[in-house]
């Protein structure tokens, strides 16, 4: 997968499978797997971090997160910009977006275009791929009155669809499109030549993005769009409890096991 890759996806009509990732151990097990693109996703302030909202995320650890990233896969990978990193001024957008392009991203994620129209184009000239990200874009949830679902009134669908269109207008490769209703996704899809990517939109983007720790029954977090393909918080109780019980009764380690 490369940048250039991105229309092919949407003229072929290959959908697009996109997970989070946070570190090197994650990323090379994905490595070995059909997963086609990464998302370093500022939800690492949530799920790494343990933070109850993206606010906290820095350009330090979206950095670190995407060397660390890096180091475990040569796959295509996107990372997010953090809060407040596109609104204080070109300069300092460009800087941070070439901080995340020298730690290993191939792209850089930005929520929301109304008023990042001028940094996103000249991402986008610098030779910086931007993905866009539109609908609930977490780092709106105090604008928002929390993470609700977005575009439900014509009003609301219009402005996403007008941002969807100028995202492709300045040259965005894609769109995160989240918690929209799917119908808005769907159309939203269907007038924009850059795949859209799903994550409680519906089916009929052309791709879907999930979080990893949700996906994998890790994180407790299991909204309606998540679907857990393994209960791993079990998972790794169990062993981690299996691992405690035989060291308690001395069973852990055996002859075999010592160096
Ligand atoms: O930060 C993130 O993980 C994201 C996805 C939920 C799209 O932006």
């Amino acid at each position: 997968m490369n940048t250039t890759d991105f229309h092919k996806a949407k003229a072929e009509h290959k959908k697009l499978s996109m997970v989070t990732c946070y570190d090197a151990s994650f990323a090379r097990l994905i490595d070995q797997t059909d997963i086609d693109l990464i998302l370093i996703g500022d939800s690492a302030s949530m799920v790494i971090h343990g933070e109850s909202t993206t606010i906290p995320a820095t350009i330090e650890w979206m950095a670190e997160h995407t060397r660390s990233v890096r180091n475990g896969t040569e796959k295509y990978i996107v990372s997010d910009m953090p809060f407040l990193s596109t609104r204080k001024g070109l300069e300092h957008a460009v800087d941070c977006a070439g901080r995340l392009l020298v730690a290993g991203a191939n792209c850089v994620k930005i929520e929301g275009v109304f008023g990042q129209e001028e940094i996103i184009r000249h991402l986008v000239l610098s030779g910086i791929p931007v993905m866009s990200h539109l609908g609930l874009t977490p780092q709106f949830f105090q604008a928002f009155g929390g993470h609700k679902m977005q575009g439900k009134t014509e009003e609301a669908a219009e402005k996403i669809i007008e941002e969807a269109k100028k995202a492709e207008e300045l040259g965005c490769c894609s769109i995160v499109l989240e918690c929209i209703p799917a119908a808005l996704a769907e159309k939203i899809t269907q007038s924009v030549s850059i795949p859209t990517i799903g994550i409680g939109a519906g089916v009929n983007c052309d791709g879907q993005v999930l979080v990893l720790q949700d996906m994998l029954g890790m994180s407790g977090f299991k909204p309606r769009f998540v679907r857990q393909y393994l209960n791993g918080a079990e998972l790794i109780k169990n062993a981690l409890n299996q691992y405690a019980s035989d060291v308690h009764t001395g069973e852990f380690p055996k002859a075999d096991e010592i160096r």
